[in-house]
């Protein structure tokens, strides 16, 4: 057996793990990852310029996942997080046939709702990209237990989020559009299959309430961190526990709106610089 503490790793252990998506969503999966990993150096790139990839081809988004991620290369990251299902299910493959550090990807966490689901009916919000994907479909046959599984692609709701108007009424409207049909099937889980939908949570749990539904929503920020960490022991990667972790946050579309909008979400302050 091999002892993987004696694999010879390359970058320094203290390297930053670097993070990315097309826009804001990610940030909550870095959130989680910044409160496990304290110690650890951040690097975040949104992609806001070419947001949303859930409206773009297929090659469209895998140029853009190569760019990002060779520039994070480039700054030394000794991981890659693709914070984003859309970017995961399109283009992590040939993104890990490229480069030779660990890449964790983000995927709608079907398996857990199905097991957990008492109704056998749950559903799934995706992008429109994703909903396509054949690797998201595969995923479903393989893990959904019997359960019934109701794909909801919702174009819009990403833009709402990135123009931060989560609480506008055109974005409500979106909502109860995507949600009353999941609700009146009677699904009692919902996965949020886009990293956005976390920062949604709130509004969708105000339409179930109201339709006096009782349904539970699944997000993956958590199993993505425990990935992180189990790979990042494996491969003998761990910052230091005296390392000062240090947060950076990068955007192509730096604007005021976009920095006022990390700052909102990320809910510390921080200066969103140019990528
Ligand atoms: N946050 C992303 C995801 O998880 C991408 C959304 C988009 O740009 O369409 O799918």
């Amino acid at each position: 057996m091999t002892n993987l503490k004696n694999v010879n790793i390359g970058p320094s252990n203290n390297a930053p793990i670097g993070i990315f998506d097309s826009g804001v969503g990610g940030l909550s999966i870095a959130k989680c990852i910044s409160e496990q990993l304290p110690h650890e150096g951040l690097i975040y790139v949104a992609d806001t310029l070419h947001a949303p990839y859930g409206e773009k081809s297929i090659d469209f988004i895998i140029e853009r996942v190569n760019t990002i991620a060779h520039r994070l290369v480039k700054q030394g990251a000794k991981v890659l997080v693709i914070a984003c299902n859309t970017a995961t299910v399109n283009a992590i493959s040939q993104l890990r046939e490229q480069l030779s550090i660990p890449i964790i990807g983000v995927e709608p966490a079907i398996k857990p709702a199905a097991l957990q689901s008492k109704s056998k009916k749950v559903a799934v919000l995706v992008t429109q990209a994703t909903s396509e994907n054949s690797q998201f479909k595969s995923l479903i046959t393989k893990h959904q237990n019997g359960a019934q599984v109701f794909i909801q692609p919702c174009p819009g709701l990403v833009e709402k989020i990135e123009q931060g108007l989560s609480d506008s009424h055109c974005c409500d409207q979106l909502l109860r559009r995507y949600l009353l049909p999941l609700i009146a099937q009677k699904v009692d889980r919902i996965v949020l299959g886009c990293t956005h939908y976390p920062f949604l949570q709130q509004q969708i749990k105000r339409i179930i309430e109201e339709e006096k539904a009782s349904i539970l929503l699944v997000e993956t920020a958590l199993p993505v961190t425990l990935q992180l960490i189990s790979q990042l022991e494996r491969h003998n990667l761990s910052a230091a526990k005296s390392n000062i972790g240090t947060r950076q946050f990068y955007s192509s579309k730096n604007t005021n709106i976009q920095q006022e909008l990390f700052t909102k979400l990320w809910q510390n302050p921080l200066t969103l610089q140019s990528f």
